[in-house]
């Protein structure tokens, strides 16, 4: 969600803070802006729209001459997006300037006295009260940092904030609270921002702030303070990714980049937990004793992370011989789940920031349930909340629709899988054998979905169907889970309406929504079932659907028998088979959504991380 940088030193600022925000596109927005100070004043540029409307008005940064200043996109959350609603936001006397990343649950009554002593409001949102706030201790005070503690202190909610005060010119002060916020070390000047790829052109010596810190920053030097504003130290990070995971390299999308790092990422993360033909999770400290004594495993997370849980449960229960429970992260906290210390509940989450999915973990924590969190973005606050984290080294994923790192918590899923079964002797050694060694080879089997000619095929089948309105994605255990994700894929991307049920359903109920020409593709390859899917999708077909089947190579001439279009993916364990069928589904959407020109990297009113309930 939305996404702040900072900027302190001697280049100008506005073009930094544009380029910076243009790194955090990925995050959702819906309108952007900067302050900086310029000629002893606070001046402010900001407009509703993509950033080119910003750049646009402020030439690229060349109408607005100053050094340091701070930069938001605004996914908008209190007040529609409008220029007026957009940060940065002005304390009514001018002598402030906030962005502001999260929500202020108390802002309302806060707003409420603000006005009774006098202050003046412009926009609808609840950043402005902060700026206002913060402007009216300031006024009592006269001190910059202690105006920030104050006001902070009465703030409810989540918050990360760059804040500027007009009377001090060269001191920038950061505020982290729940939602994310980073400091960038440079030469003789200084950064703060949302996330990593805002500052690789400038810094890799970073600081993730804590909650409850507060930082006063200047172009020479930061001071970091807890949340009793005692002065503190925070480690110093190096970020070793490569610049090109945060550019498009030659690919038209981020998306489609990712898509085919798939093989990359997918062997980073299972290789180095696979050793002499065991999987190795030196990330966790789970006893035999713990697993044995287990009642049962939660599965927490949103979107896609939660499609992954529910492919997880099928593998969990069925080879540890758990009970496994996928629940939405929203619905976990206020469904009263049944848990105590002999429940685990297993946290997914790419971002590692996800509200809903943070709360849900501290809920179990309450309830003293063991968590292990799968993340993807290290040091985020789930990977440091958990009591025990597994790391996706998918690297950065920048489009908003998840694939890599969907493809490396899947990874991740298999592992855990097979470690617990191998501690609770609920696999048979030669099975166990067969899927560390299928493994192995899955990210030369996911490159083999990604073959030009297969490439050529899915984009074949997306020019029959862009124009669908709506579809169905059907399939049985497993291929039912793939469905999910890849029916979420065509929502998100390609804007069409969408829905996966589990094959079995159909007749009871949505088989009265399909007619002549209704899309319906059809994941057919867990050999037990073959059969009865088949059964599914001809009932579907003589009601006049269009299908496209998604099968293995092995299966292709019995499938065509009863369904001409078809896809097909290399065959592998039936375990580690969604890795293989979920590439074509991907493909699908991005280039169904390409026909129809929709933003893909960036969809409509989608944010990548999601940092409100
Ligand atoms: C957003 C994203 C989805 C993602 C979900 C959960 O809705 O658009 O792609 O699956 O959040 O995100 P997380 O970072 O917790 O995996």
């Amino acid at each position: 969600m939305c996404g702040i940088v900072g900027y302190l030193g001697s280049r100008q600022a506005a073009p930094i803070l544009l380029d910076g925000l243009s790194k955090l596109e990925y995050r959702g927005y819906d309108s952007a802006g900067v302050c900086v100070m310029s000629g002893g004043i606070l001046r402010v540029a900001k407009a509703k729209g993509r950033l080119a409307v910003l750049n646009g008005l402020i030439d690229g940064g060349k109408a607005i001459e100053g050094t340091f200043g701070i930069g938001h996109t605004r996914w908008a959350t209190h007040g529609a997006p409008s220029d007026v609603n957009s940060h940065p936001h002005m304390a009514d006397a001018g002598k402030i300037a906030v962005v502001h990343n999260g929500i202020i649950e108390n802002y309302m009554r806060l707003k409420q006295q603000l006005l009774k002593k006098g202050k003046h409001f412009q926009s609808e949102t609840d950043t402005e009260v902060v700026a206002n706030l913060i402007e009216y201790y300031y006024d009592k005070l006269k001190d910059f940092p202690r105006a920030v503690r104050r006001a902070v202190g009465q703030l409810e909610g989540s918050f990360a904030l760059g804040i500027l005060c007009q009377d001090l010119p060269g001191t920038m002060i950061a505020v982290k609270k729940e939602s994310p916020l980073i400091f960038g070390y440079g030469d003789g000047e200084n950064f703060i921002a949302s996330d990593v790829p805002a500052l690789l052109k400038h810094t890799r010596k970073i600081v993730h702030l804590l909650d409850g810190d507060i930082a006063i920053i200047t172009k020479d030097s930061v001071q970091f303070y807890d949340a009793f504003f005692d002065r503190v130290e925070r480690k110093i990070e190096y970020v070793d990714w490569d610049i090109s995971a945060a550019e498009k390299c030659g690919f038209d999308h981020f998306m489609l980049k990712e898509i085919h790092e798939q093989p990359t990422a997918v062997k980073g993360t299972i290789s180095p937990r696979i050793r002499d033909g065991r999987v190795v999770l030196d990330d966790i400290k789970i006893s035999r004793d713990y697993l044995a004594g287990l009642k049962k495993i939660y599965i927490v997370a949103c979107g896609s992370s939660y499609y992954v849980g529910c492919l997880g449960k099928y593998l969990l229960e069925k080879t540890c011989r758990i009970p496994v429970e996928p629940v939405l992260a929203s619905e976990f906290r206020y469904s009263a789940p049944v848990m105590g210390e002999d429940t685990l509940v297993l946290v997914i989450s790419q971002s590692g920031e996800t509200a809903d999915t943070k709360a849900a973990m501290m809920e179990a924590k309450r309830h003293h349930a063991r968590t292990l969190a799968i993340v993807n973005v290290v040091g985020s606050a789930i990977a440091l909340e958990a009591d025990d984290v597994i790391y996706t080294w998918a690297g950065p994923e920048i489009a908003v629709a998840t694939t890599k790192a969907f493809s490396t918590q899947l990874s991740v899923i298999y592992l855990i899988t097979l470690y617990f079964a191998e501690l609770l002797g609920t696999i048979e050694p030669a099975e166990y054998q067969s899927i560390v060694s299928e493994m192995t080879k899955l990210d030369q089997k996911i490159s083999l979905c990604l073959t030009r000619e297969n490439v050529a095929k899915i984009r074949y089948y997306a020019e029959q169907y862009f124009t669908a309105r709506d579809a169905f994605f059907i399939g049985r255990n497993l291929d039912c889970g793939v469905c999910r994700e890849g029916s979420l894929k065509l929502k998100e991307i390609a804007y069409i309406h969408s829905e996966a049920y589990a094959a079995g359903e159909l007749k009871h109920g949505p088989i009265s929504l399909i007619e002549d020409g209704t899309l319906v593709v059809a994941v057919c390859t867990v050999d037990a079932l073959f059969d009865k899917a088949m059964s599914n999708l001809v009932e579907v077909q003589s009601r006049g659907a269009e299908v496209l089947g998604i099968t293995t190579e092995n299966r292709e001439a019995e499938f065509k028998v009863k369904v001409p279009s078809v896809i097909t993916v290399p065959e592998t364990h039936p375990m580690l088979q969604p890795s293989l069928t979920i590439i074509p589904l991907q493909l699908f959407s991005y280039y169904v959504a390409l026909l129809r020109n929709c933003d893909i990297d960036m969809p409509r009113n989608l944010a990548k991380s999601v940092t409100v309930e």
